[in-house]
């Protein structure tokens, strides 16, 4: 039992936290730069499941072979968990972190998320009030690095009139896979490599190329568009600047030592019944994988 419920703990907190390592790696030296919140630590899972970082890595790697849409999927996950209440994953990072006893609404989360047609101004003030600043905006900004958007989400720049600021290129092939504002179409996130986690999203919004418009303002508001060229140009620091970020925001309310809890199945709080939870830690850990294959 006490091994199972190790490789459940494993499983299932950490399958949320290793993700973007996936994409690049990050030595220990730089994430040491971020600071971490009491109860977590950098060694959490070091004698309860040592080789956790490698398990979580390769299921991973199988699952987004698979469907990359997985990876977006996860990162989306992340964001919404993290600014509206705890949950959510990081890198090398911090572990220890405790699923929370309360779920997110749909109309908080619309609430603490600003929406794709908000411009720079807003996206930093709502961030401002998490403690996140102009490069945590243009840095996390980087997550449309990879995914799809629904048409819905950008057709304010299309009709009834054209964003003067959009690629004229861009926007007639926008307006091909949109014909309407409310078509149900969807489109990818990075024009120019939509499933790779790299730069290019910078590259896309020198060139006008930014979906949304709160991509495409970041390079139209003074306070964010140099920090936009210099992830353009250096890869490396948006890396950096990307993994910090993502640390800060995971750790936003995070609960750690005995508050919340680890549920036994993700979508769902634990019943308040002991035995309940050791049987399910059981099955549980044998399905995911099964699924995750
Ligand atoms: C969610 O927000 C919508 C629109 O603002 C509102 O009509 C609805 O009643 C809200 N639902 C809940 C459960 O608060
Ligand atoms: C940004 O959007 C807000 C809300 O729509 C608006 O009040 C503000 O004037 C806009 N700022 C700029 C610089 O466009
Ligand atoms: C988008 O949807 C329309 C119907 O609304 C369809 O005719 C069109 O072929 C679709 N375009 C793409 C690129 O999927
Ligand atoms: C979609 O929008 C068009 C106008 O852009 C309208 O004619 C059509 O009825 C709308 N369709 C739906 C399903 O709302
Ligand atoms: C790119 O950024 C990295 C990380 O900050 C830095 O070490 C490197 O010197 C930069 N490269 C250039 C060419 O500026
Ligand atoms: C987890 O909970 C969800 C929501 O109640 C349910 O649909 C799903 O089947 C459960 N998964 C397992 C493995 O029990
Ligand atoms: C605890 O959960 C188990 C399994 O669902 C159930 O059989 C049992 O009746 C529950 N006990 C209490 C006190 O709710």
């Amino acid at each position: 039992m006490a091994r199972a419920a190790t490789s459940f703990t494993c499983f299932f907190l950490i399958s949320s936290l290793l993700f973007p390592a996936l994409f690049f790696s990050i030595s220990e030296a730089d994430n040491s730069a971020a600071p971490i919140v009491n109860g977590l630590s950098w060694s959490f899972y070091k004698s309860s499941c040592p080789k956790v970082e490698s398990i979580i890595r390769s299921q991973l790697k199988k699952v987004f072979k698979k469907d990359i849409g997985q990876a977006a999927g996860l990162l989306r996950l992340h964001f919404h968990d993290c600014f509206v209440q705890s949950g959510g994953p990081d890198y090398d990072v911090p572990l220890g972190r405790r699923d929370g006893l309360t779920f997110a609404t749909r109309n908080v989360t619309l609430q603490n998320l600003p929406p794709p047609t908000a411009n720079a101004s807003v996206i930093l003030a709502s961030l401002a009030t998490k403690n996140l600043d102009a490069t945590d905006v243009v840095a996390l900004s980087g997550g449309h690095s990879i995914g799809i958007s629904h048409c819905t989400s950008f057709t304010n720049r299309l009709y009834p009139t054209q964003d003067p600021v959009m690629d004229k290129t861009f926007a007639n092939n926008l307006k091909g896979v949109c014909p309407t504002a409310n078509s149900t179409n969807t489109t990818v996130l990075d024009i120019r490599s939509p499933d790779k986690f790299d730069n290019k999203y910078y590259v896309n919004l020198m060139n006008r190329q930014g979906l949304f418009t709160s991509d495409q303002d970041l390079y139209t508001d003074s306070r964010t568009k140099s920090i936009v060229t210099s992830f353009a140009i250096n890869e490396t620091l948006f890396f950096e600047k990307f993994a910090l970020s993502m640390i800060k925001m995971g750790q936003l309310s995070v609960l750690t030592g005995k508050n919340g809890e680890i549920r036994a199945n993700c979508s769902v709080r634990n019943p308040d019944n002991k035995s309940y939870l050791a049987m399910k830690v059981d099955d549980e850990v044998e399905e995911d994988r099964a699924e995750l294959r």
